[in-house]
C-alpha cells in the first residue's frame, strides 16, 4: 500500500483546489454589522451602572430557545481554540492562510451578534454566561492533542481538520437555524438566519476542500472521515454540563439524533460519493463498510429516541388534559 501523503504534501497538493475555493467563498459571502441586528433600546443598565442586575423573570425567550442559544454562543466563543486547531494543521501561507483569518474573522462577528443579543434582551444570566465562558476556553479544545478525552482522537492532520469541520460546519449551520425558528422573536430568527448561511458558507468550503482531497488521497481521507464520524463530538462538548443541555436541545427539536443522521452525516456521504466510490482499498475499504454499519446503528438510535419523545408527548399531552379537566371541576363546584 502506497506510503500516506505529509500534511505539507497535501497543502500543496490541494492548493490549485483550494484558490478557487476561496475566491468562490469571497464572492458569495456577505458582510454585515452584528449592530443591526440588536433591539438596543429594549436594554438598560446593569447593576453596577446604577440600574438593575439580571434576573430570571426577564427572559422572554422560551426554556429551550435560550439554553440552545446560550451553548450556540459559547460554541462560538470557543473561536482562539479552533482557530488554533485549524491554524496547526493548515499553512498560514497563500490561499489557506487567507482563508484561516478570513474564516476566523467572520466565525468571531457570530459571537460578538450571539452576545448583544442575549445581554441587551436580559435572555441570559451575564454572570453565569461568562464564568461558562471562562471555565470552557481554560479547557480549550483539542481532544486529542491535550489528551482531553481518549488519545488520538480527530485534528491531529490537515484530513482530520478539514473533514470535522465540515460536519461542525454543517450542524452550527442547522442547530443556529433551528435556534432562531424556536425563539419566535423575529429579530432573534433574522439574526440566527444571517449566521445560519455565513456557517452554510464555511461548510462547502471545507465540503468542497475534503472533496478534493478524496480525489488526492482517498484511502488517507477514508481514515480520517472514519475517525471523525466514529468519535464525532460537537464543538461545544467542552461546556460544562453540556450533556445536560444537550439533552434538552434535542427534546426541544433543535438538534437530534434524527436532525444529526438525515441534516448533517447523510447529505455529506452522498456529496462525497462515499458509498459509490470505488478507489478505496485495503483497510479503508473496511473502513468504508464500518462506516455502512455506523449509519445502521445511527438510524437504531434514531428510531429509539423518537420512539421516546413519542411517549414523552403522549405523557406530556394526559397530564394537561388532566389539568383542565381538574380545573373545570374547581370552576364549577366553586360556581364561577
Ligand atoms: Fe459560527
Ligand atoms: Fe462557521
Amino acid at each position: 500500500m502506497s506510503k500516506d501523503l505529509t500534511d505539507l504534501q497535501l497543502l500543496t497538493e490541494l492548493e490549485p483546489a483550494v484558490e478557487p475555493l476561496v475566491n468562490r467563498h469571497m464572492r458569495m459571502t456577505k458582510d454585515w454589522n452584528p449592530h443591526d441586528y440588536i433591539p438596543w433600546s429594549d436594554g438598560k443598565n446593569y447593576y453596577a451602572l446604577g440600574g438593575q442586575d439580571w434576573d430570571p423573570d426577564q427572559a422572554q425567550l422560551s426554556e429551550v430557545a435560550r439554553v440552545a442559544m446560550m451553548v450556540n454562543l459559547l460554541t462560538e466563543d470557543n473561536l482562539p481554540a479552533y482557530h488554533r486547531e485549524i491554524a496547526m494543521n493548515f499553512t498560514m501561507d497563500g490561499p489557506w492562510g487567507f482563508w484561516v483569518n478570513r474564516w476566523t474573522a467572520e466565525e468571531n462577528r457570530h459571537g460578538i451578534a450571539l452576545r448583544d443579543y442575549l445581554v441587551v434582551t436580559r435572555n441570559v444570566d451575564p454572570v453565569e454566561l461568562e464564568m461558562l465562558r471562562i471555565e470552557q476556553m481554560t479547557r480549550g479544545f483539542s481532544p486529542g492533542q491535550n489528551q482531553q478525552v481518549e488519545a488520538d482522537l480527530f485534528a491531529a492532520s490537515l484530513f482530520d481538520s478539514v473533514i470535522y469541520v465540515t460536519f461542525q460546519e454543517l450542524a452550527t449551520r442547522v442547530s443556529h437555524r433551528n435556534t432562531g425558528r424556536a425563539c419566535e422573536e423575529p429579530i432573534a430568527d433574522q439574526l440566527l438566519q444571517r449566521v445560519s448561511a455565513d456557517e452554510n458558507l464555511h461548510m462547502i468550503f471545507y465540503r468542497d476542500v475534503s472533496e478534493a482531497g478524496f480525489e488526492i488521497a482517498p484511502d488517507q481521507a477514508m481514515k480520517s472521515l472514519h475517525k471523525v464520524l466514529r468519535n464525532f463530538r460537537m464543538p461545544g462538548f467542552t461546556i460544562p454540563d453540556f450533556r445536560r443541555r444537550a439533552v434538552s436541545i434535542a427534546s426541544g427539536g433543535i438538534y437530534d439524533p434524527r436532525i444529526h443522521l438525515d441534516d448533517i452525516v447523510m447529505p455529506v456521504l452522498k456529496k462525497w460519493r462515499i458509498f459509490e466510490r470505488e478507489d478505496f482499498s485495503g483497510e479503508s475499504a473496511a473502513l468504508r463498510d464500518d462506516l455502512g454499519l455506523l449509519v445502521e446503528e445511527l438510524q437504531e438510535t434514531v428510531d429509539k429516541f423518537e420512539v421516546a419523545k413519542q411517549r414523552r408527548l403522549e405523557r406530556q399531552a394526559k397530564v394537561a388534559e388532566k389539568k383542565a379537566a381538574r380545573n373545570q371541576l374547581v370552576g364549577s363546584s366553586t360556581g364561577s
